[in-house]
């Protein structure tokens, strides 16, 4: 069984020739910004070498869990400056409505050395971590934060430095975000094709 990485409605590329058992996440259509599974979220341990000086700079959306905090559904840059203390981050892309958008966010780091990053999600608390990354290629990012005592909200994205990334680096993330409970069924790719007008 291989795993659909689904573009769009579509799927764009089956990536994985294993099975991976996903999390008994029970997806529950809500109200919540993210995705909203049954459990609380893991305690996620980093390395302590990250380097937030290599990480700065632009970094292309090629896939994730959907959500509705990002106004950006296609076409999506993230450009991450580095602030000293964490990164401003300026999302550039196209809206639901077809309209360019631009949306920005606070990273502020927890500890140096470890992608860990606290946010807002709206108006909750919520952490950012890096869960993996070769600075040059590729990136696996992950948000979660705990919901009423039973439940999580979770949000993941894959990021490259172009507008597209190799089956290779996409399973790399795949394999990050299974380790944190992730349900890997759910993340679509994000349009970055020529209707993007990238160079
Ligand atoms: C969904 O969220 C909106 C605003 O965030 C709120 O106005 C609405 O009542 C919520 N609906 C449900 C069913 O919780
Ligand atoms: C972090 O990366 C920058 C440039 O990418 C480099 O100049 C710097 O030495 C690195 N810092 C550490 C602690 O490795
Ligand atoms: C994203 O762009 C593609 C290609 O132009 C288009 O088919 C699709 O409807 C867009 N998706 C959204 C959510 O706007
Ligand atoms: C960040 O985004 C908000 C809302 O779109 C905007 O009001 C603000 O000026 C932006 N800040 C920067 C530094 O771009």
């Amino acid at each position: 069984m291989s795993t659909p990485f689904v573009f769009s409605g579509q799927v764009m590329v089956a990536i994985l020739a294993l099975t991976w058992t996903v999390a008994q996440s029970q997806s529950i259509t809500g109200n919540s910004t993210g995705l909203l599974v049954k459990g609380l979220c893991p305690i996620v341990k980093l390395a302590k070498n990250f380097n937030t000086t290599s990480f700065a700079g632009s970094w292309y959306r090629v896939g994730g869990l959907p959500n509705y905090e990002e106004r950006s559904v296609n076409c999506t840059i993230y450009n991450y400056v580095d602030t000293g203390s964490g990164f401003f981050v300026e999302s550039t892309g196209v809206a639901r409505n077809g309209d360019p958008t631009i949306q920005n966010k606070t990273l502020v780091t927890v500890t140096p050395g470890i992608a860990r990053y606290s946010t807002h999600v709206r108006d909750i608390e919520a952490e950012m971590v890096v869960l993996g990354t070769d600075f040059v290629t590729y990136a696996c990012l992950f948000t979660c934060y705990n919901f009423q005592g039973t439940h999580k909200v979770m949000f993941a994205w894959i990021f490259s430095r172009k507008s597209t990334l190799s089956r290779a680096n996409i399973a790399l993330c795949q394999k990050h975000f299974v380790a944190v409970g992730v349900p890997i069924n759910n993340l679509r790719g994000t349009y970055q094709g020529p209707k993007c007008g990238h160079q």
